[in-house]
């Protein structure tokens, strides 16, 4: 009974402490050992309390071996991975960001601070949204223009050929004044090429309130090119988009002139970057909006082509392809 309190009591972290006492009760020539022989000497009357007793030794004994030596091992474990605490951290891998998304984010940024909010719409579009309320009805030449994908075999049903859907849908559901942009991935069935794919992303901008001129459309714009390529010129060609009238086509100088702009290094002329124009009154009416009282311009532009541009990137299709080497490049980039 002696020793059942002894080793009840006995605690170490000294793993040689730990040892002697185990060899000290449990070992071949350990007490317990010794206990045991004795048993069939003890006298009858005191075989079964003695009994109990060396078994609840050799228990508790040996759980008091094991839980010491298992907390040592924690221990040491633990020493060897936090025991240097002047150990440099092993790195974590830090993603970029797409340039679809950089580039993104900085138009929707210039905007911004000319009081456009985002709007987003749906990808799969009615033709309402993307065609008829845009003043294109049904069997219109100008469909063609945008070779359209459809959703199975309803022609009611498609992939959206421009976030213009959106400026509808915003329309319909907002009252001017409207200062709006809509950012958002677009589908048309062209061939991939080097210059072109088969879904790209946009950012189409609408402005509707009283009184809106041409003149405020060219403000805007040279506004949001000097902020986004640095100083630059643009230039406003005549176009023609059936929502839109009168329409252009904006091309900016990509010039020598502009060479000591750190956004702008190879020159090559003018380049066009978007198209735009008046909103066409019909296309204000189909959405709700009084074209006697209110007028407004509309652009829109793609994001893929402007990313070419501004970070010399050879082929639309590196846009899609996910190769880790070429997206790590953009990891300094915001
Ligand atoms: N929706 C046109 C396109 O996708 C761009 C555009 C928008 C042109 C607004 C004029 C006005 O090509």
């Amino acid at each position: 009974k002696e020793h059942l309190k002894e080793v009840e009591a006995f605690i170490s972290d000294d793993k040689e402490a730990i040892e002697a006492f185990r060899i000290k009760y449990l070992g071949k020539k350990g007490l317990l050992n010794d206990f045991f022989a004795a048993f069939k000497d003890v006298p009858n009357g005191q075989k079964k309390e003695f009994g109990q007793t060396i078994n609840a030794l050799k228990q508790t004994a040996t759980e008091k071996v094991s839980a010491l030596k298992g907390a040592l091992e924690k221990k040491s474990e633990k020493k060897g991975v936090y025991g240097d605490l002047t150990r440099p951290g092993a790195p974590i891998e830090l993603g970029a960001r797409h340039p679809i998304s950089i580039v993104k984010n900085q138009i929707i940024d210039i905007f911004s601070r000319i009081g456009f909010n985002v709007s987003e719409g749906p990808e799969i579009e009615d033709d309402w949204h993307n065609f008829t309320a845009l003043n294109l009805p049904e069997h219109h030449p100008a469909r063609d223009m945008q070779d359209t994908f459809f959703v199975q075999t309803d022609p009611d049903i498609l992939l959206r050929t421009h976030t213009s859907s959106v400026q509808v849908r915003y329309m319909e559901n907002n009252k001017p004044p409207i200062r709006t942009i809509s950012p958002g991935r677009v589908y048309r069935n062209e061939a991939i090429s080097a210059r072109s794919h088969c879904f790209f992303h946009q950012v189409e901008g609408l402005y509707i309130d009283k009184d809106v001129s041409f003149a405020d459309l060219k403000q805007t714009l040279q506004f949001f090119t000097t902020e986004l390529f640095g100083k630059s010129k643009i230039r406003l060609r005549p176009s023609y988009f059936p929502f839109t009238e009168p329409s252009a086509e904006v091309d900016v100088y990509w010039g020598l002139e502009t060479e000591t702009d750190y956004r702008m290094t190879k020159g090559t002329g003018w380049l066009e970057i978007m198209g735009c124009g008046m909103v066409d009154p019909n296309v204000l009416e189909n959405c709700g909006i009084d074209a006697n009282e209110y007028s407004g311009f509309a652009f829109g532009m793609g994001i893929d082509r402007i990313a070419l541009l501004l970070h010399q990137i050879p082929d639309i299709r590196l846009l899609s392809e996910n190769d880790v080497r070429f997206l790590e490049q953009f990891k300094s980039t915001f």
